[in-house]
């Protein structure tokens, strides 16, 4: 028999860009990464998040007007997503973002914009990878989370079989357009909720940042742009550092250092039926590990309060009812599934070092649970602290 081997590397290199107001005429810099092939007017589909027009309800003449300044063809008015799970969880969704670019005659030359959360990202960015088996896609992430986080990286997907991620792909952007004026018009809890992307990112590689957000905690909390601002440009710097030198960008091996928290945190958003966000799951994701990895002895008692009270600083509930009623467990092995391979969990040997595991102990699994359950103000069901705040709490 005679075989043929093949063997050939892809080169991806895309930028990721921190801006404000990237919709204001006079700032070129979304009309510049759409004009890479010096088309006389770039084809661009735009999908908005729902939940970002209600909040700024100028967007759509927003993007309608830097188009017209900018020469973009606009190939239909922004088509509107919902924005969160549903997106994700809604097969329909997907469909409808497959049509507009159909209907809109994009092509693999031609640009997908899509402006939202991380999930509206997931929903549009699948979609995008899959029209021509794959048309460029710029995101223009809207909370912290995607900012920091979720629109940075090379991983698109939505939701099926009850299954966070089931469906999706790897698909890098064209490019990233950090745009900190979206963050503005973010309620508490989404202003929240991405600040524990990047608590674990620190955890597992950075214990500088880790002292940052420390000494941060009280700006951030009162929505200080420059600290925002720190802090997201830090986190996406280590997100793309590990994407381009982790050695498997596209996660061919089982392990995912990034997914640090995230066995316990995925399975919460679905117990929860996704009333928990991803950010405030990873949050209790990470108390929970972290406090695992101090009952087996890996991380000081010291560094495992600081963990703890930083998350509670930040407000983070840590005690939800979904703690308490069993079903947590199942989330190691679909995490397993999820991954590929031998179950591959990340622990920590001290605040900015984590490292795998292959096995979890079911009995200290529970411990776990229950001692961040008995955490003086976890059980109240009350936020441990009140950010003050400019956007409404929704
Ligand atoms: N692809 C990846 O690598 C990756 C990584 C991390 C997380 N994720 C995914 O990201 C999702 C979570 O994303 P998220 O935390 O950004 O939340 P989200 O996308 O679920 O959005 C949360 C809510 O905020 C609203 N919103 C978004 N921007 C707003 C703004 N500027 N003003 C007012 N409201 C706004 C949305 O409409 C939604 O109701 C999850 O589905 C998670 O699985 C993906
Ligand atoms: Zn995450």
């Amino acid at each position: 028999m005679d075989t043929l081997e093949q063997q050939f590397d892809v080169r991806y290199r895309y930028r990721v860009h921190l801006t404000e107001d990237a919709l204001a005429p006079e700032n070129d810099l979304l009309a510049r990464t759409l004009a890479a092939d010096r088309a006389a007017r770039p084809r661009v589909l735009v999908a908005v998040d729902r939940g970002v027009l209600a909040a700024q309800a100028d967007l759509a003449a927003r993007v309608e007007s830097y188009a017209r300044t900018h020469a973009l063809d606009l190939v239909d008015a922004p088509l509107v997503l919902p924005g969160g799970e549903t997106g994700k969880n809604e097969p329909r969704h997907l469909e409808r973002v497959l049509a507009a670019i159909e209907r809109g005659g994009i092509c693999r030359h031609s640009y997908v914009v899509g402006i939202g959360g991380g999930a509206l990202l997931d929903l549009v960015g699948f979609a995008a990878a899959q029209a021509h088996r794959g048309v460029r896609m710029v995101r223009l992430p809207t909370t912290v989370l995607a900012q920091c986080d979720a629109a940075v990286g090379v991983k698109t997907g939505i939701n099926a079989f009850g299954k966070k991620n089931f469906l999706g792909s790897f698909a890098p952007p064209w490019a990233v357009i950090n745009d900190l004026r979206f963050l503005d018009s973010l309620s508490v809890r989404d202003w929240r909720a991405g600040i524990a992307e990047a608590v674990k990112v620190a955890l597992v590689k950075d214990a500088a940042f880790f002292e940052r957000l420390e000494r941060d905690a009280e700006r951030l909390l009162h929505r200080d742009r420059g600290a925002m601002r720190a802090l997201i440009a830090h986190a996406a710097r280590l997100h793309l550092e590990h994407i381009a030198r982790g050695g498997d960008p596209f996660e061919t091996g089982s392990a995912r250092p990034l997914d640090f928290g995230h066995w316990a945190a995925h399975k919460l958003e679905q117990l929860s039926d996704y009333r928990l966000r991803h950010g405030e799951a990873v949050a209790i994701g990470i108390a929970l590990d972290a406090t695992y990895s101090r009952l087996a002895g890996w991380l000081a008692d010291d560094a495992h309060e600081r963990i703890l009270a930083l998350l509670e600083r930040f407000g983070f509930e840590l005690d939800v009812p979904e703690l308490g009623e069993g079903g947590l467990l199942a989330g190691l092995d679909e995490f397993r599934e999820h991954l590929g391979g031998e179950l591959t969990i990340t622990l920590l040997g001290a605040i900015g070092r984590g490292f795998e595991v292959h096995a979890m102990d079911e009995e200290r699994v529970r411990a776990s649970i229950d001692r961040v359950r008995a955490r003086p103000g976890s059980g109240s069901g009350q936020p441990a602290a009140r950010p003050c705040a400019s956007g409404a709490e929704r």
